[in-house]
């Protein structure tokens, strides 16, 4: 895409019209399931103006004619939901849900896959944005080993912006990701170098990262038989209808009496009923049954 001085020069005064926004919000809901109203105009304008600039779009409906029509667009694709999705995230978040998950789910899931003699416990970190969530997962599984005795583990983390993927592939975090970890379990799981933080193969190896869109029905379908499902701070950005399609797609990834994970301001009230409301510590937790 060719750019000039000029043309660079207006785009700095370059506006999202309502229009436009409107079109580009209903190609992002299209695709991802994210829905912005239109008191967000402002967010996805300020989010995409360095990527027009980057790439050298002189207006936003260049850019939308682009991610519509142009062979390449897929690719775009990938860099509009780096763009437009939130990111933030932190080792240990939520320490009552992760409490709940470690003294109450676990040792159900893990007797009940001895009941069942399945050797093999899978979890899925689905929203797992820069890699902390599913790295506090397989510290909080190598913690638990003693229970674990005959039971392999395999955990699956996947997010829809290849940009976070990328970084945690690396395991490489600031201070601010390991704010709410413990001394004992930073030395024991980073390698600690000033301020980064890397994690150690060991916790690394343990976790799997796929580019999956939880909006993607087809895709959606090829993840089967999972014991624990982490879905948190995500459905928040849904509007219900992709509420209720990402959560029946859920539903059907899990095995029976496997369990459900949300963000602590997220609920299924008014989205599914198919699940058991279970608490632990009176943190809730949704079955499979
Ligand atoms: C706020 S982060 C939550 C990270 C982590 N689950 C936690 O609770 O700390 C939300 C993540 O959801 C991802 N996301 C947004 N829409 C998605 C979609 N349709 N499919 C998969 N991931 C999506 C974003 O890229 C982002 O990394």
């Amino acid at each position: 895409m060719e750019t000039t001085n000029e043309s660079l020069q207006n785009k700095g005064n370059e506006k999202l019209s309502l229009d436009t926004f409107q079109q580009l919000r209903d190609l992002i809901y299209e695709k991802c399931g994210i829905f912005y109203a239109e008191n967000k105009k402002y967010l996805v304008e300020n989010r995409l103006m360095r990527r027009l600039e980057e790439f050298g779009f002189n207006t936003f409906e260049e850019y939308l004619y682009f991610l519509k029509y142009d062979l390449r667009k897929n690719n775009e694709l990938s860099f509009l939901f780096d763009a437009i999705t939130t990111n933030e995230t932190s080792f240990f978040r939520n320490p009552p849900q992760l409490e709940a998950f470690e003294k109450g789910v676990l040792p159900l899931v893990i007797e009940n896959l001895k009941k069942s003699s399945n050797s093999k416990m899978r979890i899925w970190s689905s929203a797992s944005s820069t890699g902390e969530e599913p790295y506090t997962l397989a510290i909080i599984l190598s913690e638990n080993r003693a229970i674990m005795s005959g039971i392999s583990t395999e955990i699956m983390a996947s997010d829809i912006s290849e940009g976070v993927l990328s970084s945690a592939r690396k395991g490489v975090y600031g201070t601010n990701s390991i704010r709410s970890t413990s001394k004992y379990l930073i030395d024991k799981y980073f390698i600690v170098n000033s301020d980064t933080y890397t994690i150690k193969p060991e916790i690394k190896n343990m976790v799997k990262f796929s580019n999956i869109n939880l909006y993607d029905q087809l895709k959606m379908k090829t993840m089967r038989g999972f014991d624990v499902i982490f879905c948190r701070n995500v459905l928040i950005y849904f509007d219900d209808k992709a509420k209720k399609q990402i959560i029946g797609s859920l539903y059907d990834s899990l095995n029976p009496n496997g369990y459900l994970l949300i963000g602590h301001s997220e609920s299924l009230h008014n989205i599914s009923r198919a699940f058991k409301l279970v608490n632990f510590n009176r943190m809730p937790v949704y079955k499979k049954e």
